[in-house]
C-alpha cells in the first residue's frame, strides 16, 4: 500500500464521466481497477485514457490504495500511461453475454478472460501438484513415445497415421505399455503426457486429445494400486484448495464439495455392489437433475454408462473406487482375481456430482502364457506385441498403475460443467480451430 508500481497490463473494461475514469485492467497474474483523476494527472494522460480501447496494451504507473469497494481489495491511483500499440481490429468478446460456439471460436482471445484465467491456473497447480507428488514418493518421470505399434485400449479408437507408404503407426492412446517397461527398469515411474482418441461420440466429457498421468510400479499390486489413486487424488484436492482460494471464488465452486476429496478414505465398492446401489437409485427414482427419469439399470457384464455413472457419483460424498470389473469389457493386459476369474483386479474412480471417471488402473498380466493367450484372443497382431511380451518373458513380476484424466479432473475440481473449457485449446469431433 502506498507504493508506486508500474504495470504491463491491457484494458479489459473501462467507465468514467467528467474528470474521472475508470480503467479495469489486467496483467496476466491478475486484475485491478486503475482510476485516472483529471487533477492527479497531465492533459496528455487524461486524453489517453479516454481513448484506450479494449484490450489495448499500455504500460501504467501508479500508487496502490486499499479500497474495499474494488475487487480485490486495492485500486491503483494513476500517474502515468503510455499505450504500448494501436489495435488495428474491434475487440470481438464485449461485456454482454455470447454464446459457447462463438467463445469457443474466438478461443485464442476469450483466453485473456476472467473464467478461462481462473481454470487454467487450477490447471497449472494440478499439472505442478502431479510432479510434486510423484518426486515426493519417489517416481521417475518417464516419457512415453506419442507414436506407437500398439493398440493397447481397443482397436476402435484410434488415430492411424500413414508412415511414407510403407508402415502404419498409431496417435497413442495411452503410454502404458511403455510405461511398463520403464516400471521393470526403474521400479516406479509415471507418463505425463498428450494422448489421443478417435472417439466419435460427442459428450461432456471426451475429447480427443487429452493429458493424462499414467503411473506404474513394479512390483505393486491391486490393492496398492488403489491406495496410489487415493492418496494422489486427495494430494491434489488439496494443494488447489490451498493455492488456487481467488480462482475458486472467481469460479463459483462450491468448496464444501471438495472437501471429502481432500480427506481421503474415498469408498472402495465392488462392480457387483454397484450395480446394486444403482438399480436401488432407479427403483426408488432418486435421481440426480441431469440423469433421465428412464435410465435403465445395468446387467451384470455390461460397461456402465454415463448416467450409472452420474449416478454413483452421486451417491456418495467424495471420490469412490469401483473394482473387479468384468473381464471381458475390459483391457486384456489385466490380471484376472483369482478368486474369481469373471472379473479383473481393476477398478475405476469416480468423481463425485456427476464428473464421470477420471481414473481407470489395473493390476496387470505377468504371466508370460496368460498375456500371450490374451493378445491372441482379442486378435491383436503379435508381432507388435512381441517386445511388450519381452516384459514378461524376463524378469516378470507383478506390477500395477493407472491413467487419470487431467482434464476431467481439472472439469470436477473447478465445478464446470464441459471438458472442453479445461484445456487451452480443446479438440474434438467439432472443433479443430483455433
Ligand atoms: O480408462 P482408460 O482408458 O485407461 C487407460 O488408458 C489405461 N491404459 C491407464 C493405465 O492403466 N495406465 O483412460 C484413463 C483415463 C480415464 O479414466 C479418463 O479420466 C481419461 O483417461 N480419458 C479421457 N479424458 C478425456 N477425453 C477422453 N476421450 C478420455 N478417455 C479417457
Ligand atoms: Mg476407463
Amino acid at each position: 500500500m502506498g507504493q508506486s508500481v508500474t504495470l504491463s497490463a491491457w484494458l479489459t473494461d473501462k467507465s468514467g464521466k467528467g474528470k474521472i475514469q475508470f480503467l479495469k485492467l489486467r496483467d496476466g497474474s491478475g486484475f485491478v481497477q486503475a482510476t485516472v483523476f483529471k487533477g492527479d494527472v497531465s492533459e496528455e494522460v487524461f486524453e489517453a485514457a479516454k481513448r484506450l480501447t479494449q484490450e489495448q496494451a499500455v504500460t501504467v504507473t501508479g500508487e496502490v490504495r486499499a479500497d474495499e469497494r474494488a475487487p480485490g481489495g486495492v485500486e491503483l491511483s494513476v500517474r502515468e500511461l503510455t499505450p504500448v500499440s494501436e489495435n488495428h481490429a474491434e475487440y470481438p468478446i464485449t461485456p454482454k453475454e455470447h454464446g459457447i460456439e462463438f467463445l469457443m471460436d474466438h478461443r485464442h482471445l476469450w483466453l485473456r478472460h476472467r473464467r478461462p484465467w481462473a481454470i487454467m491456473r487450477v490447471r497449472d497447480c494440478i499439472q505442478r501438484s502431479v510432479v510434486e507428488f510423484f518426486h515426493g514418493e519417489g517416481f521417475v518421470r518417464f516419457d512415453s513415445p506419442f507414436f506407437t505399434p500398439n493398440a493397447a485400449e481397443g482397436t476402435t479408437e484410434l488415430f492411424e497415421i500413414d508412415l511414407f507408404g510403407e508402415d502404419k503407426a498409431y496417435l497413442s492412446q495411452t503410454g502404458q505399455l511403455h510405461a511398463e517397461a520403464g516400471a521393470l527398469a526403474f521400479g516406479k515411474v509415471y507418463t505425463f503426457g498428450p494422448t489421443f482418441r478417435a472417439e466419435k461420440s460427442k459428450t461432456r466429457r471426451h475429447l480427443l486429445e487429452f493429458w493424462m498421468i499414467e503411473p506404474e510400479v513394479a512390483p505393486s499390486n491391486h490393492t496398492e494400486n488403489m491406495a496410489l489413486q487415493e492418496r494422489f487424488v486427495s494430494f491434489l484436492v488439496r494443494r488447489v484448495l490451498e493455492q488456487c482460494a481467488t480462482e475458486l471464488e472467481v469460479l463459483g465452486r462450491d468448496l464444501g464439495k471438495l472437501r471429502g476429496a481432500a480427506e481421503g478414505n474415498y469408498p472402495r465398492v465392488t462392480y457387483t455392489e454397484a450395480l446394486d446401489i444403482v438399480r436401488k437409485h432407479i427403483e426408488e427414482g432418486d435421481l440426480p437433475d441431469n440423469v433421465q427419469a428412464d435410465v435403465q439399470p445395468v446387467e451384470w457384464g455390461d460397461d456402465l454408462g454415463a448416467p450409472h455413472e452420474t449416478i454413483l457419483g452421486h451417491h456418495f460424498d467424495r471420490p469412490v473406487i469401483i473394482e473387479k470389473y468384468p473381464a471381458a469389457i475390459k483391457a486384456f493386459y489385466m490380471q484376472p482375481d483369482p478368486t474369481d476369474a469373471r472379473v479383473a483386479l481393476c477398478d475405476d474412480m469416480i468423481a463425485p456430482e456427476g464428473y464421470g471417471e477420471i481414473i481407470g488402473g489395473s493390476e496387470r498380466i505377468h504371466d508370460y502364457e496368460l498375456l500371450k493367450g490374451r493378445i491372441e484372443h482379442e486378435g491383436l497382431p503379435l508381432e507388435a506385441f512381441d517386445w511388450y511380451l519381452d516384459l514378461r518373458r524376463m524378469g516378470s513380476v507383478p506390477h500395477a498403475g493407472f491413467g487419470m484424466g487431467l482434464e476431467r479432473v481439472v472439469a470436477w475440481i473447478t465445478g464446470i460443467d464441459h471438458i472442453r473449457e479445461a484445456i487451452p485449446f480443446p479438440r474434438m469431433l467439432t472443433r479443430m480451430k483455433p
